[in-house]
């Protein structure tokens, strides 16, 4: 009698183990990220990190409102982010052939990427472009870049808005592979103006104040962008990030590392529409 209730009982536990192991299986089954409770998916991102605010290197560390939103997404989402200064050209190569799976560069959504990438939500606002220029030259608005040799980040918007001024590959327009060999090339007198995101510009003369460069803005030609997480056409990881930042809105973590690097509240109604 002792016996078989003993065996019952060794039964018993036997199969709720089976049970909950079964369980586990389904659940990791569901889990569409693939981690499994302790691994999580690895995202390998790209990036060009000579963009403060958004993205640049400190002690060797990347860092900034991009990357650590990103972070934060990806925590959210149950991803693990591998995030690394690639470069414009690569980043975007990289998604192209998919060795990364998402490029986080502060890049505007915009139609014609649109048809080589797929975007998460708006994340950022970026109003427009400022026009930076050494105090030797004048600049009262765009119309006065059209005499000047002007420096640009080839492959960005801030290069398709010099050009809607100054004529598509005018000789007078020089293209850098990086935001920062632009504003070198301003600093060392290489051109005699640069045309950059407006946050990217106010960040630089912020953290520059003795290199005399001063800023224009031209709203009438330059509108406001908005900045998205770049992902391989059809990536199964969109829904999850936009999935994350809605999260992170409506939880405050977004406002949270908004403030820190912006040092005011975000405009949460304009990236609703
Ligand atoms: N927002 C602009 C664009 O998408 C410039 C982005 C440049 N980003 C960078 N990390 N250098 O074209």
């Amino acid at each position: 009698m002792k016996v078989s209730f003993k065996k019952s009982l060794f039964a018993l536990v036997a199969s709720s183990a089976l049970l909950l192991a079964a369980c586990g299986t389904a659940q990791k089954d569901n889990n569409k990220n693939g981690s499994n409770g302790n691994e999580k998916k690895v995202l390998h991102v790209g990036t060009e990190a000579t963009f403060p605010p958004f993205e640049f290197v400190d002690k060797g560390e990347l860092t900034g409102f991009d990357v650590e939103l990103l972070n934060a997404l990806g925590e959210e989402a149950g991803y693990k982010i591998d995030m690394k200064n690639t470069g414009w050209d690569s980043m975007l190569a990289g998604l192209d052939s998919k060795d990364l799976d998402i490029g986080m560069s502060g890049i505007t959504i915009k139609k014609d990427r649109l048809k080589s990438y797929d975007f998460s939500d708006p994340y950022y606002e970026s109003e427009g472009f400022l026009i930076l220029f050494k105090d030797n030259v004048e600049i009262k608005n765009a119309e006065d870049l059209k005499n000047l040799k002007v420096g640009v980040q080839n492959g960005t918007t801030g290069a398709e808005a010099a050009e809607s001024v100054v004529g598509q590959n005018s000789k007078n327009i020089s293209k850098y592979e990086s935001s920062g060999l632009m504003f070198q090339a301003l600093l060392s007198g290489s051109v005699d103006a640069a045309v950059t995101d407006k946050p990217v510009a106010e960040e630089y003369i912020k953290q520059n104040p003795d290199s005399n460069i001063k800023s224009v803005e031209d709203k009438e030609r330059f509108k406001p962008e908005y900045y998205g997480i770049a992902f391989q056409k059809g990536s199964p990881y969109k829904e999850d990030f936009d999935k994350a930042l809605s999260t992170l809105i409506e939880n405050g973590k977004y406002t949270e590392i908004y403030k820190k690097w912006f040092d005011e509240e975000p405009k949460l109604d304009s990236l609703k529409d």
